[in-house]
């Protein structure tokens, strides 16, 4: 096993489970709360929440309290008492209803990432405010030919979102396949990470957090630090991984095993890709078919150098995600018969055969002069602006398909989200036309640019887009856009 961070070592040595203990009245909504066990060291499984007929209702309490994180007893924020929330699973059509109740100290809202859903009134709108002790009750109607795949929820209240969600606000959403997949078992494995003072409270973030983004000392998996995940030799796993770290890269890897890329965000090739490895941004997701071979193995983040703050702060402090253990994987037993191969996907659209309407260039840009404490004395800008939720950045026609090209001009890379429409990520080497390549999530590497296309298809209103790493989208690098 690859040496566990220090701080997870040290924190190790007391106990190894994470298991949630519901404290105080008022943190418990429903019989929903409280989903992980203390049952031993294997990989506990968020409660699901699964749509009948159609729909699914679902109340999401915010609130702060007592969960065990890594043998100790930590103040989080959580859904329902759990770390992560519930997973949501939902069909193509379906409507899903959320009431959010606010039982923080601050104000927060509701974001449901990667879904094609209206962002207007009381649907996607990440404009809402809904103040302590107020909620507010969500609906989103999925179109019918919704793409299956992975998504998930979190605050998004702007200057909010990075220590809300680094405080424990995240919870996984499933669209379901039309045809299911064979598989032995289906997985959820939400990977965060998470800082705790010697008395289990979450210290403020530093000046270099919010500069470089917030990398937590544990990083966990379902909020258990290194647990352990058991199949059979020839059985097939469907993992369904999201990192909802609020700035660490992940660079996955689960030597030994075989793994078949089912798709990324809501992008799905037609037939599985073998791989070796499965680099998520903040943000991203990865629909993994994981098909065991007999011994163990451990699912590892290898480190990401994801840049510098070149001349900021003094200093050139570097930003890279270290190499972590995430999980142990044991394979063992009876050899399980080989399950029937997976359907082949219906292929995707490609915008690079279609007629632009409209190009545009956006600039992300960090420099000195922030004007206040909460961004570390740095700028963090969209061409040349911070965000302004009463200005709208970038106007687009409903049914139109724009290019855009992305451009970092920092020494940082930067996982640019748009909310709404995923991005086809345009290959301008003049290359191999392979399988396109959609994501919501899309990195920006440093000092350079990357071209996507985007068709605004349907749903006219107001959202966003915005750094996937959360302390750059609190202090400015978001922007709106507005389609008609
Ligand atoms: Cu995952 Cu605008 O967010
Ligand atoms: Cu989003
Ligand atoms: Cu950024």
């Amino acid at each position: 096993m690859e040496p566990l961070t220090r701080r997870q070592a040290l924190i190790l040595a007391g106990a190894g489970t994470a298991s949630l203990v519901v404290g105080g009245a008022g943190l418990l909504w429903s019989t929903d709360s409280g989903s992980n066990s203390a049952a031993g060291q294997m990989l506990a499984e968020p409660r699901v929440m699964r749509s009948v007929n159609g729909a699914l209702q679902v109340k999401l309490s915010a609130a702060e309290g007592q969960a065990r994180v890594a043998g100790r007893q930590a103040t989080v924020m959580t859904y329902n008492g759990g770390l992560p929330g519930p997973t949501l699973i939902v069909r193509p059509g379906d409507r899903l209803a959320v009431s959010l109740k606010n039982g923080l100290s601050k104000v927060t809202n509701l974001h449901v990432h990667g879904l094609h859903v209206s962002p207007e009134g009381n649907s996607d709108n990440v404009f809402v405010s809904v103040e302590p002790g107020k909620s507010f009750d969500y609906e989103y109607q999925l179109p019918d030919n919704h793409p299956p795949g992975v998504y998930w929820y979190h605050p998004h209240h702007h200057g909010m979102v990075a220590e809300q969600i680094f405080g424990g606000l995240y919870g996984m959403i499933i669209v379901e396949d039309p045809t299911p997949i064979s598989v032995g078992r289906e997985r959820v494995l939400v990977i965060s990470d998470i800082t705790l003072d010697s008395s289990g409270k979450i210290p403020a973030a530093a000046a270099m957090d919010r500069m470089l983004g917030r990398e937590g000392d544990l990083v966990l998996v379902n909020g258990q630090v290194a647990p352990t995940l058991r199949l059979a030799p020839g059985e097939r796993e469907r993992w369904r991984i999201v990192n909802a770290c609020v700035a660490r890269y992940l660079k996955l890897q689960l030597d030994g095993q075989h793994l078949q890329l089912l798709g990324m965000d809501s992008g799905r090739s037609v037939n599985p890709q073998e791989v070796t490895e499965v680099v998520l941004t903040p943000g991203n997701r990865a629909d993994l078919l994981v098909t065991g071979v007999a011994g163990t193995s451990a699912l590892r983040t290898l480190p990401v150098d994801r840049g510098d703050a070149m001349g900021m702060m003094g200093t050139g402090a570097r930003s890279s995600s270290d190499s972590v253990d995430l999980a142990t994987v044991e394979v063992k037993g009876t050899t399980v018969a080989k399950r029937s191969p997976v359907p082949a996907q219906p292929p995707q659209r490609d915008l690079r055969t279609e007629t632009v309407a409209a190009t545009r260039q956006l600039t992300f840009a960090m420099g000195m002069g922030g004007t206040s404490m909460s961004d570390g004395g740095m700028s963090f800008t969209i061409d040349g602006q911070p965000f302004d939720p009463a200005r709208i950045d970038s106007a687009v026609q409903v049914g139109s398909v724009e290019e855009w090209t992305l451009v970092n001009t920092s020494t940082m890379d930067h996982p640019i989200h748009l909310h709404v429409w995923p991005m086809q990520i345009i290959d301008d080497q003049g290359g191999a036309i392979d399988d396109p390549v959609w994501r919501d999530v899309v990195n920006v590497p440093a000092r350079s640019r990357v071209q996507v296309r985007i068709a605004f298809d349907d749903f006219p209103g107001k959202t966003v887009y915005h750094c996937h790493i959360l302390a750059h989208e609190d202090a400015g690098m978001m922007g709106v856009v507005e389609a008609k």
